[in-house]
């Protein structure tokens, strides 16, 4: 604290302040202007500017400015900087309130000391006690190395946070430089990972590791940058070409999701027409029914204009998920897209819809599925990597799911895969069809191929009459109507209505109470 102007008085009120502004403008700084240049320099926001873009303008109140870290080891006593590597706060997306976290890279590498992991804890507690989303901004070397195991402390107290938070509020990571060691683990266990194309990356053991355990030679960038992450592991949700648009990105994410478990997503009035036709539907699926189109084409047509957001656009894109709106209204879209690998269900497909299904399930936001599906995967590669334990996942979210699960069978939906994919058996509330639709065990080749294996073999042309046994089993099996015959399609409808009888649907499904049996929790199929 200065000294007063006046030795024989105590300090006044404006030195008072004089000096907490001092304090204040020391924080700012962070780890100085040498450091701060060299962020722009490659191209990155600082910490702070990071959450200007993320927030509303002049919404951002910071806490805890004037924490510093505790260590003596290392020199550290020397080296005390106001906030310690980590900017903590709240602020508004779009009016509506959230907890965050920004690492700053220039003080200590944006490290985690035992200090920093404290602040990252105090808004996850605050965000738990008033049901708002946190948002943390990822830029930092690991743990705090000085500070040893009491910096690994700090990472637990955050893992353990991120777990209980799960499914109560939306966590949403954004990683946005480094990301390494233990350290990957709390975005982990968030809900979606947003990372920077070129500037992040995550990894367990880095480049210099690998190359010494497995005498593998790859570059920072290979092994853990965006790209890697959001095509090959699928640990990351969406890629974002630079900060700005990153953020915007995380924006435009929140404005689906609803603050905590117990509200309803977020209303936007729409922008479109509710009873809306669109005759271009008729269309879509190709008459021959070997030939693939793009699902993402219905997606576009049936939402409320311009409202798909993708989610995992990258990774096993024979299922296409995302958010979008119906009138104004939040919905979850899971739909097989036959323009990849014909839309089949294999591992990575089960894992990413069943993690989706799960979140909008556990943020009442309501699911339609769009089905067309050969079935599941075959071959080695898929029974030895746990396709039926994954394949599971999926058939275990959609049937615990009791949100809205409005469902249209546009064509396929053939063997193990109908039952999965929402079907009226796992409780999907209004289970729509194309004319389209084939519901069978299997596809009518295959099917002839087993039941008039016989009859074909004895035939004096053999190609022939597998051909008619297909026919024999098309116009008998593909085709939705046995399945409406049943009540296991609630109504076959035409192409160009899917947009008002969902929308109607999810209306009178806005007062649906379903509940599971009380448990502590399910044993989904890790
Ligand atoms: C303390 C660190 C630090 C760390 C970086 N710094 N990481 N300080 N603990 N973990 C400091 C540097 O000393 C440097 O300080 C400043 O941050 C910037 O770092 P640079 O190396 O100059 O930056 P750059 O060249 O961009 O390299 C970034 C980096 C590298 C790749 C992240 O710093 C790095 O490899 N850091 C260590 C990463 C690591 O192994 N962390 C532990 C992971 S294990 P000065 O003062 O020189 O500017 C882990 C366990 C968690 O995290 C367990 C949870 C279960």
């Amino acid at each position: 604290m200065a000294k007063s102007k006046n030795e024989n008085s105590w300090p006044t009120m404006e030195e008072k302040i004089a000096y907490l502004r001092q304090l204040q403008q020391e924080a700012l700084k962070g780890g100085g202007e040498e450091r701060i240049k060299k962020m722009h320099e490659q191209g990155k926001l600082t910490a702070r500017e990071r959450l200007e873009v993320l927030l509303d303008d002049g919404s951002f109140e910071e806490i805890d400015m004037l924490v510093k870290h505790r260590s003596h080891d290392f020199g550290l006593d020397k080296k005390r900087i106001l906030g310690d590597g980590v900017v903590t706060g709240f602020g508004k997306i779009n009016g509506r309130p959230v907890m965050v976290f920004s690492q700053d890279f220039t003080v200590f590498g944006g490290s985690l000391s035992e200090a920093h992991a404290q602040k990252i804890c105090k808004i996850m507690d605050i965000a738990m006690k008033i049901g708002v989303p946190v948002i943390g901004l990822n830029d930092s070397g690991g743990a705090r190395i000085q500070e040893g195991v009491v910096s690994l402390g700090g990472y637990a107290d955050i893992f353990l946070r991120n777990t209980l938070a799960s499914g109560v509020i939306p966590q949403i990571s954004v990683v946005m430089g480094p990301c390494a060691g233990g350290a990957v683990y709390s975005p982990a266990i968030t809900d979606f990972i947003f990372m920077v194309r070129d500037k992040s990356y995550m990894f367990v053991t880095g480049p210099n590791v690998v190359k010494t355990v497995t005498h593998e030679e790859v570059t920072f960038e290979e092994l853990g940058g965006a790209l890697t992450h959001a095509t090959k592991s699928g640990v990351c949700d969406f890629v974002a070409d630079n900060d700005v648009d990153c953020l915007q990105k995380v924006r435009k994410l929140m404005s689906y999701l609803p603050l905590n478990n117990a509200e309803e997503p977020p209303y936007q009035p729409p922008q479109d027409e509710p009873n809306r036709m669109d005759p271009e539907l008729i269309h879509i699926v190709p008459d021959n029914p070997s030939k693939p189109y793009d699902v993402k084409e219905v997606i576009r047509r049936v939402v409320d204009r311009d409202s798909f957001f993708e989610v995992q656009e990258l990774y096993a894109q024979n299922i296409v998920v995302g958010f979008a709106r119906m009138n104004g209204q939040s919905v979850g879209i899971v739909a097989n897209q036959p323009a990849v690998l014909a839309g089949v269900l294999d591992i990575n497909a089960s894992i990413k819809a069943a993690r989706f299904v799960r979140f909008c399930d556990a943020f009442n936001i309501p699911i339609i599925t769009f089905v067309d599906v050969p079935g599941f995967l075959p071959g080695t590669a898929q029974e030895w990597g746990g396709i039926i334990k994954h394949g599971a996942k999926l058939l275990y979210a959609y049937s615990e799911a009791t949100v809205p699960k409005v469902t249209v069978i546009l064509h396929k939906a053939y063997g193990g895969a109908y039952d999965v994919m929402s079907s009226k058996h796992i409780r999907g509330d209004f289970n729509f069809a194309w004319p389209s639709a084939e519901i069978a065990v299997m596809g009518p080749k295959g099917a002839a191929e087993i039941i008039f294996k016989r009859e074909i073999a004895q035939a004096p042309d053999p190609e022939k009459a597998l051909a008619e046994k297909e026919k024999e089993y098309r116009e008998k099996f593909a085709n939705p109507y046995l399945a409406a015959e049943r009540g296991y399609v609630d109504e076959v409808i035409e192409p160009q209505m899917t947009r008002p009888k969902i929308i109607r649907a999810l209306e009178l499904l806005k007062t649906k109470v379903d509940r599971n049996p009380p448990k502590k929790h399910g044993n989904i199929p890790l």
